[in-house]
């Protein structure tokens, strides 16, 4: 985590999915989700059907349904929130600490 809001739940971070990872099921969040991948290669799996690559940008808008996601390779994003991540907090988290 390299910011965080804790007002607003706006936040900023490095997120590094080893390859295979990814987030398991189809979701939406409750504030704009920004993107910039560093490095890798990052799918969301069809019907979102759009794979990150180095230098790629994705905004994905407040409330849109997109994923799951796989790492097709290491991969280290920047992502960006301008608010709070989830609605509730998704099935793959334990840890409400680790969804917001
Ligand atoms: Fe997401």
């Amino acid at each position: 985590m390299l910011w965080r809001d804790d007002t607003s739940g706006a936040s900023i971070a490095l997120v590094r999915f080893q390859p295979g990872a990814g987030i398991p099921s189809r979701h939406s969040h409750a504030s704009n989700q920004f993107m910039f991948c560093l490095r890798g290669r990052y799918t969301y799996v069809p019907p979102t059907g759009l794979t990150l690559t180095e230098s790629s940008f994705y905004w994905n808008p407040k409330g849109s349904l997109h994923g799951p996601t796989r790492a097709d390779e290491e991969t280290v994003l920047l992502e960006i929130y301008d608010g709070p991540h989830y609605p509730t907090q998704p099935d793959w988290y334990s840890s409400s600490a680790d969804a917001r």
